[in-house]
């Protein structure tokens, strides 16, 4: 009985280590809904909740993308970043930096930016992200998965 109170104090202060290293790298699921939360702020959505299931998805696609070429699985409400070093917070600030491309009166990118309006997809409820490293062994790819998915076409964010 003692014994096994041991273990799992043990097993339970090891899991708040890795729980508290993880969400300082900026890629704790913590990290990438606070990446998300400020511009929801901003326009006045709700927040996103995570969702363990999409994280699994988002990994094994990060895992199935570590040639770093950020194809996508195909399957909707997907973005992907690739970089040296890339971790969580910084992939989402590069889809929000997209933001100077989109014109949201005319629902219209100047350059490539439904990574942004993704972020500020209203119907959207549910995210999650993995990240894997890639084969040069520099880089890492981040995938998030949202759900519902953004960029329907014919819609306005909200
Ligand atoms: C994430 O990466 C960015 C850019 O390299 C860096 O500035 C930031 O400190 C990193 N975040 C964390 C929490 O390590
Ligand atoms: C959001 O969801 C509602 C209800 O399903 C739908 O009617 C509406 O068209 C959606 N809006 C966008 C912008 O996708």
């Amino acid at each position: 009985m003692g014994y096994l109170h041991k273990t799992l104090l043990v097993f339970g202060l090891s899991m708040a280590i890795i729980h508290l290293s993880h969400a300082q790298d900026g890629n704790a699921p913590e990290d990438y809904i606070a990446a998300h939360s400020c511009i929801r702020k901003v326009f006045d959505l709700p927040q996103l909740q995570w969702n363990p299931d999409l994280a699994k998805a988002a990994q094994a696609w990060a895992d199935q993308s570590k040639n770093c070429k950020l194809k996508r699985s195909g399957k909707c409400g997907e973005s992907m970043a690739a970089g040296p070093n890339l971790n969580g917070s910084y992939a989402v600030q590069m889809w929000l930096d997209e933001k100077r491309e989109y014109d949201y009166y005319e629902h219209k990118c100047k350059k490539p930016c439904s990574h942004y309006v993704q972020t500020i997809w209203k119907n959207t409820t549910c995210l999650g992200c993995g990240r894997a490293q890639c084969d040069d062994g520099v880089s890492w790819v981040v995938v998030c998965k949202y759900d519902p998915p953004g960029n329907i076409a014919g819609e306005k964010p909200f």
